[in-house]
C-alpha cells in the first residue's frame, strides 16, 4: 500500500515531467496522441507548435479521434490555438451540445502558426485510442481572403504561392509601403495670370500616399487671389484637425490651413505674387478632392487723356499693371518727347500703379509748318 502511494506521487511527477513541446516547421506532417494506436496514458500533456512560412496557413485534419468525454472537455482534450486565441477544443467520441469532436472538418489557422495541445487527466474509466491527425501548409490567397481593407492592395493584387504583390494603374507609382498607389505631383508651376488647379484625378477620388506641390509664380506687382470652386472633399476627422489628408496654402512666410472636410475655405486674397499650394494624402480613404481657380491682378493706373491732336491705343476705361498704351498723333503732328520727335510713344502701367511716363504732346512738324506757311503765302 505504501509503495502504491509512493508510486502514485512519483509516477505523477514523472508523467508531468514528460509534458513537452514539439516544434514543427515542415510544410506538412503527422501528429498522434502518445502511444497511438494504443490507448493514451493518463496525466500526459504534449504540445505541437507548428510554424510555416509567412503567406501560408495551416490546415489540420483528423483521421481518427477518440478521447474521454467530459463536460466542456475539462478532463481530456485536444486544444488548437494561435499565439493569442483558442481556435477550438475537442474531446469525446462524438459532438454533443457542450462538447465538440473534429469530425470531417479541418481546422484552418488564421496565420502561419498553430499550437495543438493534447492533455489527459489522471484517470480514464475506459480505454481511449486518442487521435491521428495530419497538417499541411496551404497558400493564403491574400487577394481574396484579406479582410483588413487597410492592408489590401490599392489598385491591383496578384497572388502567388506564399505571398502576394500589388501593382498600380497606368500613371501611378507604387508607394514604398508596397501597397498604395501614389502619383508624382510635385512639379507644377503656374505662370499665367489666371488658371485652374485641382487635386489629381479631380473630381474622381485623389490618389493615396501622395505629396503634391503647386506653385503660382507671377511677376512682382501682381496679387494672386484664390477661390475654391465646385466640390471640396478632403478626408477629415471629427475631433482632430486634418490628421490624414489636407491642403495648405503658403504665402511668403505665412502658412494658411491645413484645410480638410467638406466645407471649402473662403476665397483667399493673398496680396502676393507667389503662392504655393501643398496637398498631402495618406494611405487610405476615398475623397474627391478640390479645385481652385486663381486670378492675378495688379495695381490700377490713373485714367489717361489723349494728347491734343493725338490718340491713345487701346483706349480703355481702366488700366492695370502691365497694360501698355501707344500714343500717336494726327497727320501733320509728331510726338514730342524730351526734345525728340517720333511717330509713336509707348507707356506702361507699372507695379506701383503709376505710368512709366507722362503723356507726351503732339507738335506740328517743321516741314508741315513750312509748307503751310508757303501755301499761306501763295494764297495771299
Ligand atoms: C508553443 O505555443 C504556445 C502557444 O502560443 C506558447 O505558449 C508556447 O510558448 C510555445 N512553445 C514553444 C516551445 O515555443
Ligand atoms: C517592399 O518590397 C521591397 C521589394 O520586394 C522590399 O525590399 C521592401 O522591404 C518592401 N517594403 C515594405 C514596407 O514592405
Amino acid at each position: 500500500m505504501r509503495w502504491l502511494l509512493l508510486c502514485h506521487a512519483l509516477c505523477f511527477s514523472l508523467l508531468k515531467a514528460s509534458a513537452h513541446t514539439v516544434e514543427l516547421n515542415d510544410m506538412f506532417g503527422h501528429i498522434q496522441s502518445p502511444g497511438y494506436p494504443d490507448s493514451y496514458p493518463s496525466d500526459s500533456e504534449v504540445t505541437w507548435n507548428i510554424t510555416v512560412p509567412e503567406g501560408f496557413r495551416i490546415k489540420l485534419y483528423f483521421m481518427h479521434f477518440d478521447l474521454e468525454s467530459s463536460y466542456l472537455c475539462e478532463y481530456d482534450y485536444v486544444k488548437v490555438e494561435t499565439e493569442d486565441q483558442v481556435l477550438v477544443t475537442f474531446c469525446g467520441r462524438e459532438t454533443t451540445d457542450t462538447e465538440q469532436t473534429p469530425g470531417q472538418e479541418p481546422v484552418l489557422s488564421p496565420g502561419s502558426f498553430m499550437s495543438i495541445t493534447f492533455r489527459s487527466d489522471f484517470s480514464n474509466e475506459e480505454r481511449f485510442t486518442g487521435f491521428d491527425a495530419h497538417y499541411m501548409a496551404v497558400d493564403v490567397d491574400e487577394c481574396t481572403e484579406r479582410e483588413d481593407e487597410e492592408l489590401s492592395c490599392d489598385h491591383y493584387c496578384h497572388n502567388y504561392i506564399g505571398g502576394f504583390y500589388c501593382s498600380c494603374r497606368f500613371g501611378y507609382l507604387l508607394h514604398t509601403d508596397n501597397r498604395t498607389c501614389r502619383v508624382e505631383c510635385s512639379d507644377n508651376i503656374f505662370t499665367q495670370r489666371t488658371g485652374v488647379i485641382t487635386s489629381p484625378d479631380f473630381p474622381n477620388p485623389y490618389p493615396k500616399s501622395s505629396e503634391c506641390f503647386y506653385k503660382i509664380e507671377l511677376e512682382e506687382g501682381f496679387m494672386v487671389s484664390l477661390q475654391f470652386e465646385d466640390i471640396f472633399d478632403i478626408e477629415d476627422h471629427p475631433e482632430v484637425s486634418c490628421p490624414y489628408d489636407y491642403i495648405k496654402i503658403k504665402v511668403g512666410p505665412k502658412m494658411l490651413g491645413p484645410f480638410c472636410g467638406e466645407k471649402a475655405p473662403e476665397p483667399i486674397n493673398t496680396q502676393n505674387h507667389n503662392v504655393q499650394i501643398l496637398f498631402h494624402s495618406d494611405n487610405s480613404g476615398e475623397n474627391r478632392g478640390w479645385r481652385i481657380s486663381y486670378r492675378a491682378t495688379g495695381n490700377e493706373c490713373p485714367q489717361l487723356q489723349p494728347p491734343v491732336h493725338g490718340k491713345i491705343e487701346p483706349l480703355q476705361s481702366q488700366y492695370f499693371f502691365k497694360d501698355q498704351v501707344l500714343i500717336s498723333c494726327d497727320t501733320g503732328y509728331k510726338v514730342q518727347k524730351d526734345n525728340a520727335e517720333m511717330d509713336t510713344f509707348q507707356i506702361e502701367c507699372l507695379k506701383d500703379g503709376l505710368w512709366s511716363s507722362n503723356i507726351p504732346t503732339c507738335k506740328r512738324t517743321e516741314n508741315d509748318l513750312e509748307r503751310e506757311l508757303e501755301s499761306e503765302q501763295v494764297t495771299e
